[in-house]
């Protein structure tokens, strides 16, 4: 499936961001987020992952589609508990090289299968998934529709899925939402809120928690984790990008404070 130029920068960035994922400075602090040791990029806690295992009542019968599946967390860490087979989709290869890797080390490749693969354009032509789950990747993607239809036609009618997603508070003024828009993920934007799309994609809302306070306190972790690591981090990435990156912590923290990012956590069912 054709990429846009901002999606196809996207992929470029965050393929380069999984290459660099592999130093042990970076796993210093993105596993002050995950705190399991898994190597992540979204915002998903090991307190989240164990909600995730809860809400989809993942076990050893259950198939498990994770999509945006990054370098394999959380759903590796699902697979793992659970015992249930673990499909990871995602466009950039090098994360899933390390999920693999990591599945190897965890004696569980019997249970994991890596796929590079649009989620708008999913690969699988039967309802094949008990469950699928993602993290924070609705707002790193244009097509939210299209992968929710996408999402809605592989899984079984009894399937649950769950995810987690950032958004930018509804009712902003003009100014705030540019702020916000400034600090989020790439394609934060959406045309309409997240429940008219699960009655337009077909998912109905099961269960709803609203987790920007642990987003924010992730946030506040992972800055003070790269305050820790500067010498590694500027040796990794260069003093311009390590000044670059103090900055936007300092915008997003502001964002926080004035109340302009959300971040939830969805549970939805086939109807
Ligand atoms: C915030 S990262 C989450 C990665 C990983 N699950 C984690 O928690 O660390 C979002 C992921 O969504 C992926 N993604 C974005 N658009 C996608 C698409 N259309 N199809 C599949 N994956 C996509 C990105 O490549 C990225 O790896």
């Amino acid at each position: 499936m054709e990429q846009s130029d901002k999606e196809r920068a996207q992929t470029e960035r965050l393929e380069n961001d999984y290459e660099v994922a592999r130093s042990p400075t970076i796993q210093k602090i993105t596993n002050k987020v995950c705190g399991c040791g898994y190597i992540g990029s979204s915002w998903t806690t090991q307190s989240e992952a164990e909600k995730l295992l809860k809400y989809l009542k993942l076990d050893e019968n259950d198939t498990l589609l994770e999509i945006g599946a990054g370098a394999g967390w959380p759903g590796l860490y699902l697979a793992k508990q659970s015992g249930c087979h673990v499909t990871l989709l995602d466009i950039p290869v090098t994360g899933l090289e390390i999920a693999k890797k990591r599945a190897k080390d965890d004696l569980m490749s019997d249970r994991v299968c890596a796929l590079s693969g649009n989620a708008a354009n999913l690969p699988f032509q039967v309802p094949t998934f008990s469950a699928v789950s993602h993290s924070d990747v609705l707002c790193c993607l244009i097509k939210k529709q299209e992968v929710l239809k996408e999402c809605r036609r592989v899984i079984h009618s009894s399937g649950l899925m769950a995810f987690t997603v950032i958004s930018i508070q509804p009712d902003l003024s003009d100014r705030e939402r540019k702020q916000a828009i400034q600090v989020s993920p790439d394609f934060v934007e959406t045309e309409v809120d997240y429940l008219t799309m699960f009655e337009n994609t077909g998912w109905g809302s099961i269960s709803y928690e609203d987790i920007t306070e642990e987003f924010q306190r992730s946030c506040q972790l992972m800055m003070l984790a790269e305050q820790e690591q500067e010498e590694g981090l500027r040796a990794l990435k260069g003093d311009i990008e390590f000044e670059e990156g103090k900055v936007a912590w300092e915008l997003k923290l502001k964002a926080f404070s004035k109340g302009l990012l959300r971040r939830e956590l969805f549970v939805v069912k086939p109807i």
